[in-house]
């Protein structure tokens, strides 16, 4: 396998540790942790995949200093020596891959609630965060400099337990950065007022570690920009980390963003591929000490080409690392295509927001990686046939093929792919493309033949006597109640495959839904007037936040009237009543389309069911969901006639 990507597989040396690559892997708190704070077996499996995979560098999640500041109740501890027996546990896990491991140091500040830390947030000053919302207490000096003992305890702990350096996490909203910002500091002792005296506390640390642990490598994880008004700015941001550097700093770590700001931290999809790189470009123009850079980068060749043009010297992966822990062995073999894509649909962070673990809604192993099966030695070798070529269809048979079996997938239409080459078509959803050549692609390299334009059928069953039928028809687009009036609209379908063409039109679109929003998104750029129609109180009420967010943005700077709440009652020619409140509303529309949801395509399963007693019904055929569900019921399909076939 050739060796891709010279700047990016590069190694670096760093206060005497070298790095055999580039790739950093991001700190990302992912909650597989226990209440205790302790090491979990999950993220032992966890971290050692992504270790495994070949990344040069993990900075493990932001583990809590002191239980004022914890920030989830499964976050990682390190306030106490009770927890480095663990914490060595993960250290040896990682290494043993030849890959180095800092941890991030973190007190939460005002970014916490006390129904996570039993008491009232604290903060430079008593000044709520927007969005947490709950009011802080200020901090008084005694306070501060206890909590500067407290990341050096925190660090002395890290360096006992085998850590070849620590991050300190000043970025995104968090206890350092809001003493740095001016926006959230305003303290008029000598923490507060002048930038020399925001960065006091970051300074103190730095220098406590120095002195307790010299030896320990440290890195700074630093807001090049607060996207806030009245925030950190690059111009204060670079003073901070050339200070950091006279200091012994060895490495800044660039980021952005905080709660307020709400998506440059963790972007949604609208965000191109490393926007925020030229915030590490300027830095390095002012520093000598190494820069990380990153924020939804993807692909190898952008990663290269940031350390071949000297604009960053590592890159971090935090999604792409969660869809494909191997990113970096794929990658430096010259195999980017196999590279398992993230769709930037947050999935993970949504999920942990809701109390539970990060899940991925391509990669199925995402925080389930010890459960994976192990294969016997001798495959089943049984014959599997799976109909249909969305996403439940080509993960089911790769999964199956990887389990040993013999699988051929059946597609009626001439393209393989099914809803997901329409679904790609709104903005910002190009990167479903990427997914779907992946999907393709794998497919390929397992040598798993696809037919096109053959319906997998009764007749289909006797000529190749399967062993097993997988059905993956997927849905079609619900029609409502065939006794209205509703000739004169349109499918969201047609809309977004061109075969109606819409511009500068007065548009109604029946139902808010996701897909409802993503056809408004798409027909805006057209020039059309768009007015929403939906029953319920709000719109793509099932999107992950940060992306429902980002959409809304789009819509409302459109200028698309959104009726929530709404009832149709009736559709005419040019027109459609709504009852909405206590009355009745007549909207204009030059077209009328339809976002109404799918129904399952499941007739030929009922067909194959009364023909084969192993016959499976997985994805939108079986439950209209999403691609996460898709992936999810296919690797479980997968187990299922796994386990049945050695029965
Ligand atoms: C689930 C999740 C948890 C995160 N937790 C942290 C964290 O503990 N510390 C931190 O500095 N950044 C955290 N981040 C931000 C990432 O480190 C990274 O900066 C961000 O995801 C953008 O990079 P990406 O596009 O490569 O994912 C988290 C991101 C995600 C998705």
């Amino acid at each position: 396998m050739r060796e891709a990507y010279s700047a990016l597989f590069s190694p670096i040396t760093l206060g005497g540790l070298t790095i055999k690559n580039r790739v950093v892997m991001a700190p990302m708190l992912v909650c597989y942790g226990l209440s205790s704070g302790e090491v979990s077996r999950r993220q032992l499996d966890y971290y050692e995949a992504r270790a495994r995979g070949g990344v040069g560098m993990i900075i493990v999640e932001a583990a809590c200093i002191h239980q004022s500041g914890r920030e989830t109740a499964t976050q990682l501890r390190i306030d106490n020596p009770r927890y480095i027996s663990g914490l060595e546990h993960l250290t040896e896990t990682i290494k043993a891959h030849g890959v180095g491991v800092f941890i991030q140091l973190l007190h939460a500040g005002r970014q916490t609630s006390s129904l996570v830390t039993g008491e009232q947030p604290v903060a430079p000053s008593p000044l709520p965060c927007p969005i947490t919302r709950e009011m802080p207490r200020e901090l008084g000096i005694d306070e501060i400099k206890h909590l500067e003992l407290a990341y050096v305890k925190a660090a002395c702990n890290a360096s006992q337990a085998g850590f070849d350096g620590v991050e300190l996490h000043a970025a995104h909203g968090y206890l350092i950065n809001q003493f740095l910002s001016p926006h959230s500091n305003r303290r008029r002792d000598e923490y507060g007022g002048s930038l020399e005296n925001r960065m006091r506390f970051l300074i103190n640390i730095l220098a406590g570690i120095k002195r307790a642990e010299p030896q320990l490598l440290i890195s700074v994880r630093l807001n090049m920009d607060d996207f806030i008004p009245g925030g950190l700015q690059l111009d204060e941001s670079i003073d901070v980390a050339i200070r950091l550097e006279k200091e012994g700093a060895h490495l800044i770590n660039c980021s952005s963003g905080t709660y307020e700001s709400g998506l440059n931290s963790i972007e949604p999809p609208s965000y191109q591929e490393g926007w925020r790189a030229y915030l590490a470009g300027e830095l390095k123009k002012s520093i000598k000490i190494p820069v990380i850079s990153g924020g939804v980068v993807s692909s190898p060749a952008f990663a290269d080409q940031l350390i071949a043009s000297e604009r960053a010297d590592f890159i971090f992966l935090g999604r792409g690392l969660l869809a494909d822990p191997d990113w970096a062995h794929k990658a430096g073999q010259g195999q980017g295509s196999r590279i398992r894509p993230c769709l930037v649909c947050n999935r993970c962070i949504d999920s942990t927001f809701k109390g539970l673990g990060a899940r991925c809604t391509v990669n199925f192993w995402t925080g389930r990686e010890g459960k994976q099966m192990l294969v016997k030695t001798s495959s089943p070798g049984n014959k599997v046939a799976v109909a249909g070529s969305g996403p439940a269809g080509l993960q089911a048979a790769l999964s199956l093929k990887k389990l040993g079996f013999e699988v051929k997938v059946y597609e009626q239409a001439a393209r393989p792919g099914g809803l997901l080459n329409i679904a790609n078509r709104p903005p910002h959803k190009h990167r479903l493309t990427r997914y779907l050549n992946y999907l393709l692609s794998e497919l390929a390299y397992y040598r798993i033949p696809l037919l096109l334009n053959r319906r997998f059928s009764a007749e289909s069953l006797e000529e190749e006597n399967p062993d097993y039928v997988v059905v993956a028809t997927g849905s079609s687009p619900l029609l409502p109640d065939e006794a209205r009036p509703w000739d004169t609209a349109v499918d969201m379908l047609d809309v977004l495959e061109n075969r109606v063409e819409i511009s500068n039109q007065k548009v109604v679109i029946i139902g808010g839904g996701i897909n409802g929003c993503e056809t408004a998104d798409y027909l805006i750029n057209m020039g059309n007037r768009i007015v929403i129609v939906e029953k319920e109180k709000v719109l793509a009420a099932r999107m992950e936040k940060k992306n429902r967010r980002d959409l809304l943005n789009r819509l409302d700077e459109a200028g698309v009237v959104k009726m929530t709440g709404s009832t149709v009652v009736d559709v005419q020619e040019g027109r459609v009543v709504i009852e909405r409140g206590f009355g009745q509303e007549e909207l204009e529309a030059d077209r009328i389309v339809l976002a109404v949801g799918y129904k399952p395509n499941n007739q030929l399963y009922y067909e194959l069911k009364q023909l084969h007693p192993r016959v499976f019904l997985i994805g939108d055929a079986q439950r209209v969901s999403n691609i996460h569900n898709a992936v999810i019921q296919a690797e479980t399909v997968a187990q299922n006639i796994y386990r049945m076939s050695w029965e």
